[in-house]
């Protein structure tokens, strides 16, 4: 049973998920926040990680305006076809499965997106990602996220021992889908692939909490070992992320949106049928430092 919902004084109604990570805040509109009531907000972001407030009815500039409360937002790569996502708001993303005119509207199409932390394959990776759900199907598409700070913690003293100081090459050659990135000739030897290295054992700049930073396994690479080697660690890293007890998985609702802490999470998500409609609008809140 997940714990009970908490308010303290007149602010925010947290419920635990009671899993790994994440939070339901209730009883919310976002479109009104004043600054107490943000304040409390981003500190049970900070602590939780994920938080999923439902029932928000929020134009693409709300949604905007909401998110631009972490920070600056990135803007949204253009499609394929040059198009922005959505005329007149860059910093939209549309993550979506549908076609019109035979066109796709958004990205990752139906299929299974494996774990990643968003674009860590840039030196200032965003800090943040908000999802909003616009149209769901009736199963499957849920979204999955794992608390990296405890994985870090569960990783044994030799292992810890293993890993400090190195650095991970995030690969930049497919997106979360699985597609190649525009301008990008694929690589075999994750060595030669564009990307970025960071450090494997990451300092949370708010928290100041160590989390494991693995970004993507397809493509990675740890700086200085041989390539099998770097295989068979990075084989082990990632088990222990994959093991179940630190995770939370959203089932999503039209309304619902999801807010994460890039820097201490990573997520994937499963496939769903391809007849079904899928449409979720993404923003990006900018890294403020490079991992360190
Ligand atoms: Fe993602």
């Amino acid at each position: 049973m997940p714990p009970s919902p908490r308010r303290g004084g007149d602010g925010l109604l947290v419920r635990l998920t009671g899993e790994g990570l994440g939070a339901e805040i209730s009883d919310i509109d976002l479109r009104n926040l004043d600054d107490d009531l943000f304040a409390e907000l981003h500190r049970a972001w900070l602590q939780n990680l994920v938080l999923l407030v439902r029932d928000q009815q929020l134009t693409g500039s709300e949604l905007i305006g909401f998110s631009r409360r972490f920070g600056d937002l990135d803007w949204a790569p253009v499609q394929e076809t040059g198009r922005r996502f959505v005329e007149g708001l860059p910093e939209i993303y549309v993550v979506s499965n549908v076609l019109e005119k035979g066109e796709p509207i958004g990205s990752l199409g139906h299929g299974e997106a494996a774990w990643h932390t968003d674009m860590s394959y840039v030196e200032k990776p965003p800090k943040a990602s908000v999802l909003y759900a616009l149209e769901t199907p009736p199963s499957g598409g849920n979204t999955y996220f794992v608390n990296m700070y405890s994985v870090y913690v569960a990783l044994t003293p030799e292992l810890k021992q293993r890993i400090a100081g190195r650095r991970i090459k995030h690969d930049g050659t497919y997106n979360s889908g699985g597609y190649i990135r525009q301008g990008v000739t694929p690589s075999v030897d994750p060595r030669d692939a564009p990307g970025a290295l960071h450090p494997l054992v990451y300092v949370h700049p708010e928290t100041k909490r160590p989390a494991l930073y693995l970004g993507r396994r397809r493509n990675a690479y740890i700086e200085g070992l041989s390539l099998p080697e770097s295989e068979a660690l990075l084989d082990e890293l990632w088990r222990i992320m994959d093991h179940g007890q630190f995770t939370w998985m959203h089932a999503w609702r039209p309304k619902d949106i999801v807010l994460w802490d890039n820097r201490c999470t990573m997520h994937r998500r499963d496939a769903f049928d391809p007849h079904t409609r899928r449409i979720l609008h993404r923003t990006q809140i900018k890294g403020e430092w490079p991992p360190a």
